[in-house]
């Protein structure tokens, strides 16, 4: 009987003990952060001129709006480093998968971001799915995290990249903007070969198109019905972006893909399509609301294609096989 009391007793201090712990650490989290708040706002913000030195091998080094086109050798990393160092931050990747694109792509892509996507920096990954039963069995890096969610399958591919729009805005204000605090959408049918860093942050990040980043606006293609709420008249414009990759701070990124669900659904009701789906109402987007930052070619490059300005690939477009992934089954 004595024991029992006693070790009811061993057992009530040991629990009193571990709560105690666990509210000293909340309450030292708390003050950490309240610190950190504080001396983030005493704490000078990043220029553009501290870590961007635009170089001249290239034509293409900041746009007429003064955002940086961010290209190798132009950046100081350790300086990024060092700031994002005192301002930690985490990330957060959107990918979808869907029918084969799971079997095709999926494991590649997200082994590749484990080794060079914000090597150092806290990552989460959000992996959309059409079933759950086949996400891949992978173990990423410390600090790095996946969810997996699951969606409905669409009918068609089209169809798929433009409800992706709708879907990430959701998954925002139901989690993400709690969870993260730059966010980038990526296609899944392509793999990193290289470092994809702190350079490539920005409040509104916008990708330059392989085929397309040294084309005159006018021969760019645009949705040029001016029906679509995607239009751009000829005339007008500045670069085309690639959807496979966009990003930007989550709210900022929120704003991007609810303006395009907006324009896709509004489309959908006057049955008009554009020309590249999600993709033109990314264009449009970006034409009225200019990207802070432009990454080039070398961060989506289709490696099929020759280009002396192309010496280092970080990101790289995989091989598509439309006839096994577009029909989807
Ligand atoms: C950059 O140079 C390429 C050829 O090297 C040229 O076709 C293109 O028009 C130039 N772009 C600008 C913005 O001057
Ligand atoms: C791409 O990766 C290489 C190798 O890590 C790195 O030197 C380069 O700065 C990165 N960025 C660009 C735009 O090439
Ligand atoms: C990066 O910036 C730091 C601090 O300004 C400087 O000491 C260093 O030399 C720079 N590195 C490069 C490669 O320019
Ligand atoms: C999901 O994948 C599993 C395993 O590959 C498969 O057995 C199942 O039929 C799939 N479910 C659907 C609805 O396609
Ligand atoms: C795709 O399908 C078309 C027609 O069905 C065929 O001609 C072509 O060789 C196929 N391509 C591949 C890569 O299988």
């Amino acid at each position: 009987m004595r024991s029992k009391i006693k070790l009811i007793l061993l057992l009530l201090i040991l629990l009193s003990l571990w709560a105690l712990n666990k509210e000293y650490d909340f309450s030292t989290k708390k003050l950490q952060r309240v610190y950190q708040c504080w001396s983030l706002k005493n704490q000078p913000k990043l220029q553009l001129s501290d870590w961007f030195h635009p170089i001249t091998y290239v034509n293409l080094s900041t746009t007429t709006w003064s955002a940086p086109i961010v290209w190798h050798n132009t950046y100081n990393e350790s300086v990024l480093e060092n700031y994002y160092a005192e301002h930690k931050i985490t990330v957060g990747l959107t990918v979808f998968a869907v029918g084969r694109y799971i079997d095709f792509y999926l494991t590649e892509f997200l082994y590749s971001a484990d080794k060079f996507f914000m090597v150092g920096q806290r990552v989460i990954i959000y992996v959309m799915l059409d079933n759950f039963s086949k996400m891949p069995l992978i173990q990423l890096g410390r600090f790095r995290t996946y969810k997996v969610f699951e969606i409905k399958r669409e009918r068609r591919w089209q169809d798929i990249s433009m409800m992706r729009m709708k879907i990430i805005s959701e998954h925002i204000v139901d989690h993400i903007q709690y969870e993260v605090d730059f966010l980038f959408c990526m296609d899944v049918d392509q793999f990193f070969k290289n470092k994809y860093g702190l350079e490539t942050l920005g409040e509104s990040v916008a990708q330059l198109h392989t085929y397309w980043y040294q084309t005159n606006p006018d021969k760019l293609p645009y949705e040029r019905n001016q029906l679509s709420e995607a239009y751009i008249s000829m005339g007008e414009g500045d670069f085309y972006y690639h959807a496979a990759v966009f990003g930007g701070t989550t709210i900022q990124v929120l704003d991007i893909v609810r303006e395009c669900a907006k324009g896709i659904m509004k489309d959908k009701k006057n049955s008009i399509e554009a020309v590249w789906h999600d993709e033109s109402h990314l264009n449009k987007y970006f034409f009225l609301h200019k990207p802070t930052k432009l990454l080039s070619p070398e961060y989506c490059w289709d490696s099929h294609h020759k280009d002396s300005n192309i010496k280092i690939i970080n990101l790289t477009w995989n091989f598509k096989n439309y006839n096994l992934t577009r029909e989807l089954s």
